[in-house]
């Protein structure tokens, strides 16, 4: 199996909760620049917490991690998972978001600090994907408006 595909999952905290205006902007940023590098993934937010999944080319990606690990709109970022792969969990997806602060979303908050180990990282991107699929809402660019 031929894996040349990096996968990182790492959190984040943001100091205030972004507006609606600076989170539309950013992931406007992040479907912009990822469809040029063939980066795909998501980008969780709870109001305080960033999830986020980076799939695409070693480089491409790896240079992008470093760029989102020197971004002021966020610190504390902890790198809970980094792996190789064959294939895109996230492949329609230049980054799929999921507002996680509403209540729909409580299961899978409560379950997070379990499923936000290395172990489990693979199958959590998975449900992550699922949620994205089954959440209409989230499918088109009004996710970003919250
Ligand atoms: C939580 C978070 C996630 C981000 N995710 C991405 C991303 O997926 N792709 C991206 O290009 N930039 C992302 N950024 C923005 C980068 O840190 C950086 O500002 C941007 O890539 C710079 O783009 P530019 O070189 O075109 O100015 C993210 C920033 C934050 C705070």
């Amino acid at each position: 199996m031929n894996k040349r595909l990096l996968r990182i999952l790492y959190t984040s905290k943001t100091y205030n909760r972004l507006s609606k205006a600076d989170l539309s902007k950013l992931l406007q940023q992040c479907r912009d620049n990822n469809d040029h590098i063939n980066i795909k993934g998501i980008l969780c937010y709870t109001g305080h917490d960033f999830i986020q999944v980076i799939e695409g080319p070693e480089e491409a990606t790896i240079r992008l991690y470093h760029k989102i690990l020197n971004d002021d709109r966020h610190y504390d970022c902890k790198l809970i998972n980094i792996s190789l792969s064959s294939s895109y969990i996230f492949n329609s997806w230049s980054m799929g978001y999921l507002d996680i602060s509403h209540g729909d979303m409580q299961l899978l908050r409560q379950e997070l600090p379990e499923k936000l180990s290395n172990d489990n990282a693979e199958i959590f991107a998975y449900q992550l994907r699922n949620y994205l699929n089954t959440t209409p809402q989230q499918n088109t660019a009004e996710t970003i408006f919250i």
